[in-house]
């Protein structure tokens, strides 16, 4: 149940519903609102005060990403940059890929403390397939984004004081060739242009004749538009930067000279880099670029390039996976969706789902047993016949035997009988012939001259 505004009124209407009628209420609320004139002070144009006084006590922080070919003086223009100097040791080139190093430091100016941190492209450049060499980049930027997110999906989520890494500006780093821009140059800044504020230069900027320099920075930007590459533009819509930044956004790609060495000009040290046919300074604008890249960079768009990062780098990021995550604002109807009704809906497809695919699994699990079941019992049957096969080739080879055995015994029968048989008649023969030596024998005794034979 609900009491909504009505507009104009001091009325209330009551009403029930969920978020439809909240939207609702919101809505009147906004367009109801009266304008009134005050009587004396209150104290709320203290506001910006009070935001300002907050925002320096908690230090802001930018992130910067250079890109480039080694060598291009990506660390000389930091340290010119920010008047410091941050790494030391120069960055190995026998990578077989593109890695990322990021450096964080805590500058202060005034009573303005930054935290910077300066992401390093080592090895950009020096492979020789140079196919995969945005690749790191991408998923490094994509790396902040996610864990900014994971951070905001947090029930407790600590936002005020979290270390924001995401990339608020990328330095793409030109080299002077007086040409036209690489391809690996337009793949790279293709690739980041949805993730990132790429600020184009043109590094060492002293190597190129004034007018290549004019001619290659028209080259630059008419390759960058024909590939339908989006760099940063210096916002417009705030009057007081709107003219300063118009000229500057013509003033693109700024071609820059990085030096920390100071040279003593006129009666005033300045940083330049010396020749032996003359000096270049960084600082002056008919030298180059240099001080108009720190005034867009630091001075006037630091603030919005921070927000840009937020609202259109990030919000993109954002849309982009929490709609993979199956989220959305509106449902089929075009009509707002709560993200309790998101929730609700997409707890629901995942139950139906899971009951869906626990149901196959069943099915599956029934039809796996039945077919174990057959196999099984095709096995048995198999068994059975084999058993019954054995057991008639057993009896059939016992009966064979049987009947062997039978004849062998008939036969051991058979010779048996012969054999006594035989030996009487060898006996009776033995007899016979033992009576007829006897009867020769006497015969011999009785007649003496029979001769033996
Ligand atoms: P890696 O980190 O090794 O990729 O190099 P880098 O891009 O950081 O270049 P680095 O700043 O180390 O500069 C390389 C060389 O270029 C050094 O000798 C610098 O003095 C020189 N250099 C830097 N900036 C400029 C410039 O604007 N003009 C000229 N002519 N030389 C420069
Ligand atoms: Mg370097």
């Amino acid at each position: 149940m609900y009491l909504v505004p009505v507009a104009g009124s001091r009325d209330f209407l009551v009403t029930s519903g969920s978020t439809m009628a909240a939207a609702e209420i919101a809505r009147q609320m906004t367009e109801g609102a009266r304008n009134l004139s005050l009587s004396g002070h209150v104290g709320f144009d203290g506001m910006p005060d009070q935001l300002v006084n907050k925002s320096v006590c908690q230090g802001f922080c930018f992130n910067i990403l250079c890109v480039g070919e080694t060598g291009l003086g990506k660390s000389t223009l930091m340290d010119t940059l920010f008047n410091t100097r941050f790494e030391g040791d120069p960055s190995p080139h026998n990578q077989p890929g593109v890695h990322i190093k990021s450096s964080s430091y805590e500058l202060q100016e005034s009573s303005v403390r930054l935290k910077l941190s300066i992401v390093n492209s080592v090895g950009f450049g020096d492979q020789i397939n140079k196919e995969e060499s945005y690749k790191s980049l991408v998923e490094f930027i994509d790396a902040q984004f996610e864990a900014y997110l994971q951070e905001e999906l947090k029930i407790k989520r600590t936002l005020h004081n979290y270390h924001d890494s995401r990339i608020h500006a990328c330095l793409y780093f030109i080299a002077p060739t007086g040409h036209s821009l690489k391809s690996l140059d337009l793949v790279t800044m293709k690739k980041l242009d949805s993730k990132v504020n790429i600020i184009p230069i043109i590094a060492k900027a002293d190597s190129i004749s004034k007018n290549e320099l004019q001619k290659f920075k028209i080259k630059i930007m008419s390759e960058l538009v024909s590939n339908g590459v989006q760099i940063y533009q210096f916002p417009t819509d705030d009057e007081t930067v709107a003219e300063i930044n118009g000229t500057m956004n013509a003033h693109l790609p700024f071609a820059v000279v990085g030096s920390t060495e100071e040279i003593k000009i006129g009666n005033k040290m300045m940083k330049a880099r010396q020749y032996p046919w003359g000096t270049v300074q960084v600082e002056n604008e008919n030298h180059c670029d240099f001080v108009k890249l720190r005034e867009m960079l630091i001075r006037v768009n630091m603030e919005d390039l921070r927000e840009q990062t937020h609202t259109r780098h990030y919000e993109l990021y954002r849309r982009c996976k929490l709609e993979e995550m199956g989220f959305k604002d509106t449902d089929p109807d075009n009509k707002p969706f709560s993200l309790q009704e998101t929730y609700e809906a997409k707890r629901n497809e995942f139950l139906g789902e899971l009951q869906k695919k626990e149901e196959e699994m069943r099915q599956m699990f029934v039809m796996r047993v039945k077919e174990k079941e057959s196999e099984l019992k095709e096995a048995e049957k198999e068994l059975h016949d084999k058993f019954d096969r054995l057991k008639k080739l057993h009896q059939d080879e016992k009966k064979k035997l049987e009947d062997k055995k039978k004849s062998l015994d008939d036969e051991i029968n058979a010779f048996k009988q012969r054999k006594t048989a035989a030996e009487l008649l060898q006996s009776q023969a033995q007899q016979s012939g033992s009576q007829q030596t006897l009867k020769r024998e006497k015969e011999r005794k009785n007649n003496p001259w029979l001769c033996t034979e």
